[in-house]
């Protein structure tokens, strides 16, 4: 979906319009410096929840709250121009019922500025997503494998069983059906996300799912080798900036303890003349 005016930014409807066209380009970003960056090169940007694991070290993402996705999505919405800014709804913060969700999604929304929301789940979403969409909210769905229910379902892909393959089938078209401008599908058996991509009206994201999908998303501190030692087996290595950074933090502290930095260029009026620096 390329889009030369560096200014108008891309709407949930533009997301939605593009099913079926060139792929959609999608990446997570919780920082003002990775969103500007994302921003250059992605039809949406989200403010995945996944932050909790990927920049606090959590171990999953259930104990992520709405104050976090607050910050981090002002955050990235302040830093960007063009890309539609997605922000996740976190574990406990819309589940309970959809007066809860949209108290919830109206904060975020109101407080970051983004386009739209995103939560897990299928039929029994779906209520919610209507109750939401209905009144002004757009949602961006998720099925397939949703991190939020680690605690009851793992980690492991999903939609391998003709039943657990039935049920995402009928997760997908209640979100859509209830309104969700497009459907997160994460990690599950190429053959389902293809025929889902192909039955359903609006755009599939994929995250570990199919080539086929109308998009694809992924979580940018992965890409770049940033995001500690397990690499999902669907991420693909773009950088090593990890090794990047731990070598300029190695030169960084070797020089300081050799009285090389800072150098003269790096403060003012030097009282003591001082030996020159590498950098
Ligand atoms: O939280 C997240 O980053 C996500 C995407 C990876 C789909 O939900």
């Amino acid at each position: 979906m390329a889009n030369d005016s560096p200014v108008r930014r891309l709407t949930v409807r533009d997301i939605a319009r593009a099913k079926g066209g060139e792929p959609i380009v999608s990446l997570t970003a919780y920082t003002a410096p990775v969103a500007r960056i994302a921003d250059e090169a992605c039809d949406f940007v989200l403010v995945g929840d996944s932050l909790g694991m990927v920049l606090y070290g959590m171990e999953s993402t259930v104990g992520v709250t709405v104050d976090m996705m607050i910050a981090h999505g002002r955050a990235v919405v302040r830093a960007t121009r063009r890309a539609c800014i997605v922000v996740d709804m976190p574990f406990g913060s819309y589940e309970q019922s959809p007066a809860q969700a949209f108290g919830t999604a109206a904060r975020i929304v109101a407080e970051t500025g983004c386009a739209a929301v995103k939560l897990e789940g299928g039929q029994e979403m779906a209520a919610t997503i209507d109750f939401l969409t209905a009144r002004g909210v757009p949602v961006l769905g998720h099925v397939g494998l949703m991190p939020q229910s680690v605690n009851a379902a793992g980690f492991q892909v999903q939609g391998k069983t003709e039943e657990s393959a039935r049920r995402i089938r009928a997760d997908a078209r209640a979100v859509e059906a209830a309104g969700a401008f497009g459907i997160v599908i994460e990690n599950t058996v190429e053959l389902l996300s293809r025929t889902l991509t192909q039955e359903l009206t609006v755009p599939t994201i994929g995250i570990g799912a199919s080539p086929a999908c109308d998009g694809q998303i992924l979580v940018t501190e992965d890409i770049v080798g940033l995001a500690g030692a397990f690499t999902p087996r669907f991420v693909k290595r773009y950088a090593e900036l990890g090794d990047g950074l731990a070598g300029a933090v190695r030169d960084y502290a070797a020089d300081v303890r050799a009285r090389r930095f800072p150098g003269p260029e790096h403060i003012a009026n030097p009282a003591v003349p001082q030996a020159k620096s590498k950098a």
